[in-house]
């Protein structure tokens, strides 16, 4: 038995391990084969986000946000919801976990006079509650960040503030072997502090940078961010979506972290923020939820004394109760349970793995992805996608790529790019174009198996053999509409 023990190479070392869980419950998808999704697609007008999820016969990687498989335990957990209109069980049980998760000082006990702890329906929520109430104390303002979501930057102007984007070089840098391509351009964040810190109100830091590729933000920056944004007086917040996500690169790629479990690299990362946003849809493990957290005594409480009674009010107006916030008492649970689960070793190994090799699958076929790979989502090249074709910018390859996709294998993929991206100008009837352009894949949770990812490598692969047959698309609904990508309508054009 020795002997034999010492020849196997033993679980650690195989190529292709098993998961760390295994499928409790399965759902069987709609049968629909291409001639109809075709015909869908045209009646939804090449509109990805408007075709029916059902007749998604392949992969849905509209998006990974609230489409996480749950586990038993937060199935089980459901049925524990305590739906009570204040001061539900959940609520206190979530309060622990957070200050579990994330480091003591961003949840008083609710009765406090000075709240910090706000709970939101979901991410956008939480972000319109924070940019509203700022946008009420003034105009002019400017808020940076390294790269912020769409729905972010909407609802940051909708504020009438200004959302800045300082990308790192390194993403925009095909060369680059950088593992932190999401990070902040700390020199373009030190300028516009020296010209401007009296319009900012905070600084952003997106982790993972969903935006930017869904690369992550290493620990140093997140750190040399802070001290930026703390010596012009300002607080530094974190839109912290996927934050195991994140934490897991730091502990993988950068220096000084490999021995450190995902929870203490998590809380050095918050122990740098003054405040957080978040989606709990992703890193939560949750179908739904969000939160505003600020930390008690810190810079942005300081600074703005008058704003947590502005937010429990906006809360009462518009979500309910500060103690659920626009959560079900069952949501408040799976998310109580998701929040354990998120930060464990084996998950999160699994978890990015899986996007890893679904990435490296695209590469080994030739097709153009950013590199190296985030967390949470494998980003199609769309410039590089359709080089040596006669695609143009405002031919909106992406929006082509998608329908094509979903119409002839039942993939669903999200442009990010050039429409979504992008904004029209009707007095010069020209078009605006970001600094990138992408096609995302985004990997729900605990969701596919290597199979499924398998079949989309190979059908992208066979679109892209024949990219040069894609047709252009013409913008016939929505164009010069804000968050245009979610409400336009498209036909080819020839
Ligand atoms: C980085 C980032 N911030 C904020 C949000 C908004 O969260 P929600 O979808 O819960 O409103 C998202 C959603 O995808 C996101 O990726």
């Amino acid at each position: 038995m020795d002997n034999l023990m010492q020849a196997l190479k033993g679980e650690a070392n195989l190529a292709v391990k098993p998961r760390p869980y295994f499928n409790h419950s399965v759902s069987f998808k709609g049968v629909h084969d291409r001639k109809a999704r075709t015909e869908m697609m045209e009646k939804v007008g090449l509109n990805v986000f408007f075709f029916p999820a059902d007749m998604i016969t392949g992969c849905d990687f509209l998006s990974d946000s609230g489409t996480t498989t749950m586990t038993d335990e937060q199935w089980a957990a459901l049925h524990m919801g305590d739906e009570s209109y204040g001061s539900n069980k959940g609520y206190f049980m979530l309060r622990d976990a957070v200050n579990d998760t994330f480091g003591q000082g961003f949840w008083n006990e609710p009765t406090a006079n000075r709240p910090n702890a706000f709970l939101f329906h979901q991410g956008r929520a939480a972000e319109d509650a924070l940019f509203s109430v700022l946008g009420a104390l003034g105009e002019g303002q400017i808020i940076p960040s390294n790269g912020h979501f769409d729905t972010t930057e909407a609802n940051i102007e909708a504020n009438k503030i200004e959302a800045v984007n300082l990308f790192s070089s390194e993403l925009k840098d095909p060369n680059s072997t950088s593992k932190f391509k999401g990070n902040i351009d700390t020199n373009r964040l030190k300028t516009l502090l020296a010209e401007s810190a009296d319009k900012i109100p905070v600084v952003y830091i997106t982790i993972t940078n969903n935006t930017g590729g869904g690369q992550p933000v290493s620990m140093a920056n997140i750190k040399e961010a802070s001290e930026i944004a703390n010596a012009a007086g300002k607080p530094l917040f974190l839109d912290s979506c996927r934050f195991a996500e994140n934490a897991w690169f730091i502990q993988k790629n950068e220096e000084g972290y490999a021995q450190k479990s995902i929870k203490e690299i998590v809380r050095e990362m918050f122990s740098y923020a003054d405040g957080f946003t978040i989606s709990f849809k992703k890193d939560g493990l949750s179908n739904m939820g969000g939160g505003l957290f600020l930390r008690d005594g810190g810079k942005f409480m300081q600074s703005y004394p008058q704003i947590p009674d502005m937010l429990t009010n906006l809360q009462i107006l518009q979500e309910g109760h500060p103690t659920y916030g626009g959560m079900s008492g069952r949501d408040i649970m799976t998310l109580v349970v998701g929040l354990k689960t998120i930060t464990r070793q084996e998950y999160l190994d699994a978890r990015v793995q899986q996007v890893i090799d679904f990435g490296q699958a695209m590469v080994d076929a030739g097709i153009p992805v950013l590199t190296p790979f985030g967390g949470h989502a494998v980003y199609l090249d769309v410039n590089r996608f359709f080089e040596g074709t006669n695609m143009q910018p405002g031919d909106f390859g992406g929006i082509s790529f998608t329908a094509i996709l979903l119409a002839a294998y039942g993939h669903r993929a999200c442009e990010l790019g050039y429409f979504a991206f992008g904004s029209y100008n009707g007095e010069t009837n020209e078009e605006k174009f970001p600094e990138v352009n992408f096609v995302r894949f985004a990997v729900p949770r605990l969701r596919y198996e290597k199979t499924d990812l398998d079949s989309v490598v190979e059908a992208v692969k066979e679109i892209y053999e024949n990219r040069d047959k894609i047709p252009p698309t013409d913008v016939i609904y929505g164009k010069e509409l804000p968050l245009r990508h979610f409400k336009a309508r498209f036909e080819f054009k020839n």
